[in-house]
């Protein structure tokens, strides 16, 4: 039997609740992750490695290649038939090499994972990797032993960082089923990929951020309960109807709210408080810190409103209607607006549909509300489509802010028009 230098089924470790101030940290970190954590008060991170039997270093491993890809269940399965082959526990690196390659295919391995086990135990076996050496090493330097074996890449090293060592700060980024979470919370159209896409990158960035084991575990043992957040706040300068509807949208999104008006933020007390606390007051300026800042005053008003922002390739979404059009010269009216913020991206969005539709729920009659966007850089118009379709929108990409631009204007063919994408 391998000795058990990690006892992955401590009782009071799989007891233990998860730790408060990494549960503050990441409730503040986004609303959809604080309804998840707060809908489970009592949740233990460690408690399903409880149901494993204690694993060492070598055996751990053999765990998470087993898994690569497969079901808790079906991993289960394959390491009861190794078991069963070792007299009732899971082989040593000199137990599997001796027993030859046939026993781990016998037991369900593929003939890639059975090559990956074998080329891990020969190195614990001449002492390149031993359990006392790799509980030493830094989490980069265990990746980087663990990923020169063949078959063994970063979703493997990092679940023995988490599982074996119980080390913090490790995020299964590739896990699938956390990219099924991420999918489901986010409610996008496909599975996210973090290096193509970049709302999942936001979204999984997010938890690289200390103690971001919390929402893996969460999702491991809630199934898919977990969410990773962009918690970028939006910006939003005007807190009428309009910016009152955006906010709603961006809410939707999972993402928090900072709203200003011309009065500043004393006077939205009772804005913030009928949006919700993931929504606060505060001044021009501090909206227009955000990433994203979306401008919701009257058309006489905008030049005065966008007067103040520093511009530092920020995201303007322009939701304001040139309702009478004579001062444009032939521009479009969001032209006219990328041009009073050269150092910003603006992308015209959200200024077609009334306040009462945009900001209610955008799932409906089967289908989704279709937003348009229009906007010169296609990164800011990805994002702001990022940003709708979290929301639940369907979001449409009409062109630049000249041809998509002008079709979104005031009494142009898609002003006013509601539609569902079935
Ligand atoms: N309402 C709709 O259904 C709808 C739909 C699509 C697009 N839009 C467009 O959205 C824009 C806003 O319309 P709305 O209906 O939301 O107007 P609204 O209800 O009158 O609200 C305007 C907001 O803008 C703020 N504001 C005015 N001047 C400002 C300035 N210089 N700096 C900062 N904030 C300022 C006001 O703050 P104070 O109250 O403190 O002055 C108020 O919060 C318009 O361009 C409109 O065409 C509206």
């Amino acid at each position: 039997m391998p000795s058990a230098p990690y006892d992955l089924s401590s009782g009071a470790r799989a007891d233990a609740l998860a730790n408060p101030t990494a549960r503050e940290f990441l409730r503040n970190a986004d609303p959809i992750l604080a309804r998840v954590i707060d809908a489970h008060p009592g949740f233990r991170p460690r408690a399903w490695i409880g149901e494993l039997p204690a694993l060492d270093a070598f055996g751990t491993l053999t765990f998470q290649i087993a898994g690569q890809q497969l079901s808790v269940r079906a991993t289960r399965t394959i390491l009861s038939r190794l078991e069963q082959h070792f007299g009732g526990h899971l082989p040593s690196p000199a137990e599997l090499l001796a027993a030859g390659p046939h026993v781990p295919r016998a037991s369900g391995l593929s003939i890639r994972k059975g090559a990956t086990l074998r080329a891990l135990a020969e190195r614990f076996a001449d002492g390149r990797l031993s359990d006392q050496a790799l509980s030493r090493m830094t989490g980069d330097e265990i990746e980087a032993a663990l990923t020169e074996v063949s078959g063994i890449g970063p979703w493997t090293a990092h679940g023995f960082l988490i599982f074996a060592l119980d080390r913090p700060d490790v995020l299964l980024s590739g896990d699938l089923a956390l990219r099924h979470a991420v999918q489901r919370l986010y409610r996008l159209d496909h599975l996210p990929n973090r290096a193509r896409d970049g709302r999942a990158r936001r979204a999984l960035a997010a938890l690289s951020q200390p103690r971001r084991q919390l929402p893996v575990r969460l999702r491991i043992r809630g199934r898919n309960l977990m969410n990773a957040i962009a918690s970028d706040p939006v910006g939003i300068i005007g807190a009428g109807r309009l910016g009152q509807a955006m906010a709603r949208t961006a809410l939707r999104a999972g993402r928090p709210v900072v709203i200003a008006s011309s009065r500043g933020p004393g006077s939205l007390t009772s804005v913030v408080s009928t949006l919700g606390k993931a929504v606060s007051a505060g001044t021009a300026d501090q909206a227009a810190a955000a990433r994203i800042v979306i401008i919701a005053v009257p058309w006489d008003q905008v030049p005065d409103a966008l007067r103040g922002l520093e511009q530092n390739d920020q995201i303007v979404i322009d939701a304001t209607n040139d309702w009478s059009a004579d001062d444009l010269n032939g521009r479009t009216s969001s032209e006219l607006v990328a041009g009073l913020v050269p150092g910003a991206r603006v992308v015209k969005a959200g200024n077609t549909l009334g306040a009462d539709v945009l900001g209610a729920e955008p799932q409906e009659a089967g289908g989704r509300r279709v937003i348009f966007v229009s906007g010169d850089d296609a990164d800011a118009k990805s994002a702001v489509a990022s940003l709708f379709q979290d929301a639940g929108f369907a979001a449409t990409d009409l062109g630049n802010l000249a041809t998509g631009g002008a079709m979104q204007q005031i009494h142009h063919p898609l002003a006013g028009l509601n539609l569902i994408r079935l």
